[in-house]
């Protein structure tokens, strides 16, 4: 098959020591529901078996809720701890192995972002490191050191899991608000002992868990760090106002052992910081010196948060922009979302230069998550 031209730089291979892909396209971690009791199943291991089939390099699985009550904030998300829960993800893993394809799972805790009165019973407090809910508000309390500890191990024993059960990597979601990017945000974290303070106190959690994770799975297996800036409804909110900062932010993930980081953004093009054209993944690489992976918009549009608040799609959008960053080694790795999540054959489309069959991102679309 003749790899078209705009595409060759997707489909070179990568390695970086302890990661090795044939290609650049990543599917980014989208949360499904479709796990009953947590348990994912054989639909489940043929919806990642359709993306390995068509050329998607590494997928990163929906985040998957790590071994603690009130890990989870819906129904139907699937947990990465029980025997039958990893039983079925050991199947998922050897369905992607299959087809060709290489798959890590995001290992997850939605730490305050959960809505006690909804899920998943009442009696189980969401929890925080001060108990505070994204606007500030107080929902439970503080966390003691003690359950900060379990926390850590749960991180730990998850990333274990993935290792054993045979998954190529792990990803730690710091994230889009949930816990460990509660610990990271100054709105959500007022503790004044070692996991609060400035910016780079307030990584000590996501250090010791990075850190226990490395414990766990040993020097060669690779860890990947996904955080963003923005938050649920705060979409100006920085964590790092300026690449100073950035650095100052990412130098003790770095050094606690992340291999690769996933810097989340919604519009891949925009600029992070005044009076460079450097995207938050471009920073990332510039300043750690180890791979990132940019995400936002890839083939699409739209951003994907305008879906949950304004129920619209996205129709397919030209790559161009995207490869002459990837061909100026601005980044190393792409992830894609919701193009891949319509389609299963995006990657493969995209590599044949059939973009005159790329679908649009459409609400129904998200209705069968197929
Ligand atoms: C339905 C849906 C579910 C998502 N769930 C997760 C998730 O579980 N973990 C995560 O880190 N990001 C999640 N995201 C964000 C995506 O990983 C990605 O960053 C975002 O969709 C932007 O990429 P896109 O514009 O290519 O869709 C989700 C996005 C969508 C659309």
């Amino acid at each position: 098959m003749t790899i078209s031209k705009t595409a060759e730089a997707l489909f070179k291979p990568f390695e970086d020591g302890r990661l090795k892909l044939k290609n650049r396209i990543v599917m980014a971690p989208m949360t499904r529901c479709f796990s009953p009791k947590g348990v994912p199943g054989p639909d489940v291991a043929g919806y990642y078996r359709r993306r390995a089939k068509n050329d998607v390099g590494l997928i990163i699985t929906e985040g998957t809720v790590i071994n603690h009550p009130a890990a989870a904030a819906d129904h139907g998300v699937p947990h990465f701890y029980g025997e039958e829960a990893l039983e079925g993800w050991s199947h998922v893993v050897r369905e992607v192995h299959e087809a060709g394809g290489k798959i890590a799972p995001q290992i997850w805790h939605t730490g305050t972002a959960r809505d006690k009165e909804k899920f998943p019973d009442s009696n189980v407090d969401p929890i925080g490191p001060s108990g505070l809910s994204l606007t500030g508000q107080p929902v439970s309390e503080p966390l003691t050191v003690e359950e900060i500890r379990g926390l850590v191990q749960a991180y730990a024993q998850a990333a274990a899991d993935a290792k054993r059960i045979g998954f190529d990597a792990v990803e730690i979601h710091g994230a889009h608000g949930y816990l460990i990017d509660q610990f990271f945000w100054e709105v959500t974290n007022k503790r004044t002992d070692k996991y609060g303070g400035d910016l780079v106190g307030r990584t000590t959690f996501a250090v010791e868990v990075i850190e226990a994770v490395r414990a766990a799975v040993g020097p060669a297996f690779p860890i990947i760090f996904r955080f963003s800036q923005w938050k649920p409804m705060h979409y100006d909110a920085k964590l790092a106002a300026n690449p100073e900062d950035l650095g100052r932010f990412l130098a003790p993930l770095s050094v606690a052992g992340v291999d690769i980081f996933h810097a989340s953004t919604r519009r891949f093009w925009e600029p992070e910081f005044e009076g460079s054209d450097l995207n938050l993944a471009g920073w990332t690489r510039k300043l750690t010196g180890k791979p990132s992976i940019t995400v936002g918009s890839v083939g699409l549009d739209s951003v994907f948060t305008s879906l949950f608040e304004e129920g619209k799609g996205g129709q397919a959008a030209g790559i161009e922009n995207l490869i002459e960053r990837l061909e100026r080694g601005e980044f190393d790795l792409v992830a894609v979302g919701r193009a891949l999540l319509t389609d299963p054959a995006w990657a493969a489309k995209i590599r044949d230069n059939r973009t005159d069959e790329l679908l649009s991102f459409t609400r129904e679309a998200l209705a069968t998550l197929s």
